[in-house]
C-alpha cells in the first residue's frame, strides 16, 4: 500500500450531509484526511475507521466574543485532527499572512496538526525557467511569512504539512489546468529545501490543483512529492473510489 498522502477538501459541498456521509464512506482509508464543512464534522467523524478528520478553517483564539469564529479547542474535542490554513480561496476572502500566522501558531498549541497551503498566483512570460524562479521565491515568501516565530522542532515534523497549490491550477479557477508534474516537483523539492534551512525539518509537501483519478500518479511517481490536496473530485463518488483504489495498489 502506497505511504502517498491525500487531503479531500469539500470546500462548501455537499449539500446534504446524506451525500456527506457517503463520500465519507467512500474515503476512509489509511494517510486520507478528509475535510468537511464544519456542520458535518462530527457526524462524518462516525464514518470515519481509517481516515483522520481534517477542517477546512480555524480562528485563532480560545472562545470570546468572535461571532460565527470556531475556535481549535472546540475542534480538537469533537476529534478534529487537521486543519487548513492559508488555503487560496480563504486568502481571497481576506486571509492575510498575519491571520494564517496566528492560526498555526494557536492550532499548534491545541496539538491540532496543520496543512499550510501556499501557491503563485500567475506564472507569466515565455521563459519557462523565468517563470518557476519567480514562483519559487513567491512561495518562499509566502512560507516564511506564514511560519514567522513558529516554533518547531524535529519532534513536531508530523505536525505540520504544507499544500503546495498553484492558484491558477486549483479547478475551480477560470482556465484552470494542472501544472506540470515535473514544474510541481520541482518547486516542491525547493520547498522543502526552504523548510529544512530555515527550520532543520523534513516536511511532507503535497501536491494541488485539478487533481483526478486520472492525473494523480503523474504527480505522485515523483519521490518529492508526498501527496496530493484534492478538491472537485473528491466531491465525485466514482473519483473518490478510483482514487482510493489506486492509493491501495501502488
Ligand atoms: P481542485 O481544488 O482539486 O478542485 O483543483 C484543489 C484545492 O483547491 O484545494
Amino acid at each position: 500500500m502506497s505511504s502517498k498522502f491525500i487531503v479531500f477538501n469539500w470546500k462548501s459541498n455537499p449539500q446534504t450531509l446524506t451525500k456527506a456521509l457517503k463520500l465519507a464512506e467512500l474515503a476512509d482509508h489509511k494517510n486520507v484526511v478528509v475535510c468537511p464543512p464544519f456542520v458535518y464534522l462530527s457526524k462524518v467523524k462516525e464514518k470515519l475507521l481509517n481516515a483522520d478528520l481534517g477542517a477546512q478553517d480555524v480562528f485563532w483564539k480560545e472562545g470570546g466574543s468572535y461571532t460565527g469564529q470556531i475556535s481549535p479547542l472546540m475542534l480538537k474535542n469533537i476529534g478534529v485532527k487537521y486543519v487548513i490554513v492559508g488555503h487560496s480561496e480563504k486568502r481571497r476572502l481576506g486571509d492575510t499572512n498575519e491571520f494564517i500566522n496566528k492560526k498555526i501558531n494557536n492550532s499548534l498549541k491545541t496539538k491540532l496538526k496543520i496543512i499550510l497551503c501556499i501557491g503563485e498566483q500567475l506564472r507569466r512570460g515565455n521563459n519557462k525557467k523565468r517563470q518557476l524562479e519567480k514562483a519559487k521565491n513567491f512561495v518562499k515568501n509566502q512560507l516564511l511569512a506564514s511560519l514567522r516565530n513558529v516554533s518547531l522542532t524535529k519532534k513536531d515534523e508530523e505536525k505540520l504539512i504544507i499544500a503546495y497549490e498553484p492558484v491558477w491550477a486549483i479547478s475551480a479557477n477560470k482556465d484552470a489546468k494542472p501544472d506540470n508534474p515535473q514544474d510541481s516537483s520541482q518547486i516542491i523539492s525547493f520547498i522543502k529545501k526552504v523548510i529544512f534551512s530555515a527550520f532543520g525539518l523534513k516536511l511532507k509537501v503535497l501536491y494541488g490543483g485539478s487533481v483526478t483519478s486520472g492525473n494523480i500518479w503523474n504527480f505522485l511517481k515523483y519521490n518529492e512529492i508526498d501527496g496530493a490536496l484534492v478538491g472537485s473530485a473528491s466531491l465525485k463518488e466514482n473519483e473518490v473510489k478510483k482514487i482510493i483504489k489506486l492509493l491501495s495498489k501502488k
